[in-house]
């Protein structure tokens, strides 16, 4: 089979490594196609050099602008490359206006899509990731889903059950393979960091970080629980030019520039409590069995709090404050791994695109 693969954003990038290396290895055609959303060295090219993804196929670069734009801009110039590839099937992850733009062009030229992290939903339409989950899982021809909830969540949207394959968490797949390599990352010493003795930091939804109010009560609380434990906080462009402009900015914490996978996965795994906004984190810290505090109302992972170590803050900083002391004084969790977080997730995923090919 040919499987054509969308990378856009950060995200995409470990989610799409492991499914390609499996792909070559089982003697399919894997191509790639980046839209080009994430551009900057340390928010794209650092993942594709850890993660030893192959150069894409094509490369849209379509860059930064609002999301009609930018949307915009990946299904016009994905159109014509998608027809000239010529896929048996494309495979779209996660929720970035990437994944909704490539679905969409697909959809409207009759191009199988496949929807790998399909049927998550934090119900919450003020986010434009549930947009872009809601409308790709409408429209996507299968939907290959990371856990029982998001089977659920398809059903009752009155998905059939022929659309909808669970397969597991693809990223988990990213981490096991490259957990060895993060063992030897020396991101502990150059930060001047001791393991188990510090937090990491990461904010980037612009429900967070585009309210200067919102913003600024966040970090009055990552001040307070800097007293207790050293907080590093790798920090996203769009996060960087929003504190740059409020007073006191990022005192008490210690912020670094973007990191690559290998360097972030080292510092997760040897940190003592995880403050973020992130939806990939809450997995990664489940699995690694870290103290997560989830700076959000909502979570479209709720299987990181009912089988794993997160508990949903808010933004209200005496709670972020509060939730994090109470996750500092209790030893890390002894949970289970959920099901299907297992390193495989590859493999289920080429077994459904392969079985469901065969019998269209
Ligand atoms: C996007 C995704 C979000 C994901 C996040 C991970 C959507 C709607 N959002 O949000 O789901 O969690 O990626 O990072 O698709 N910028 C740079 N360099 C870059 C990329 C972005 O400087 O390489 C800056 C630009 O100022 C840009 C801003 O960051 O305008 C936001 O980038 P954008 O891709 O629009 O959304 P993210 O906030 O990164």
């Amino acid at each position: 089979m040919h499987i054509l693969s969308i990378v856009g954003a950060r995200p995409n990038f470990m989610k799409v490594a492991p499914l390609i290396r499996r792909l070559k290895a089982r003697g399919h055609v894997a191509s790639l196609v980046h839209t080009g959303q994430h551009y900057d060295a340390n928010m794209s090219d650092a993942f594709f050099r850890d993660l030893g993804m192959p150069d894409p196929d094509r490369h849209l670069g379509v860059g930064s602008g609002s999301h009609a734009q930018q949307t915009a801009k990946v299904m016009a110039a994905f159109e014509p490359i998608v027809q000239e590839l010529a896929p048996d099937v494309v495979v779209v992850v996660g929720d970035v206006n990437s994944t909704l733009a490539c679905t969409l062009v697909c959809s409207k030229l009759r191009i199988p899509v496949a929807h790998v992290e399909a049927g998550l939903r934090s119900r919450d339409r003020d986010m434009p990731e549930e947009i872009n989950r809601l409308v790709t899982d409408c429209i996507a021809d299968l939907l290959l889903t990371p856990s029982p909830d998001a089977d659920e969540n398809l059903r009752a949207e009155g998905v059939e059950d022929s659309r909808i394959v669970r397969v597991g968490n693809i990223m988990i797949d990213s981490l096991v393979d490259q957990l060895p390599r993060a063992e030897d990352s020396d991101v502990l010493e150059r930060l001047g960091l001791n393991a188990g003795k510090y937090g990491v930091v990461t904010l980037h939804r612009p429900s967070n970080v585009d309210n200067p109010e919102v913003l600024g009560g966040i970090l009055d609380a990552l001040r307070d629980v800097a007293r207790e434990v050293p907080l590093v906080f790798p920090c996203h462009p769009r996060t960087r030019a929003r504190l740059e402009a409020l007073p006191g900015g990022s005192d008490g914490l210690q912020l670094t520039e973007p990191l690559g996978y290998i360097d972030f996965m080292a510092l997760v795994a040897r940190s003592r409590i995880v403050l973020t906004d992130s939806g990939g984190l809450q997995e990664e810290t489940t699995w690694h069995r870290i103290p997560c505090v989830t700076i959000r109302e909502n979570t479209e992972r709720p299987i990181t709090i009912t089988e794993g170590s997160n508990v949903l803050a808010g933004t209200d900083p005496a709670r972020i404050r509060d939730l994090s002391m109470q996750a500092l004084q209790k030893p890390c969790g002894e949970h289970p791994t959920p099901s299907l977080w297992d390193g495989k997730t590859a493999d289920r995923i080429i077994d459904a695109l392969v079985g469901w090919h065969e019998q269209r």
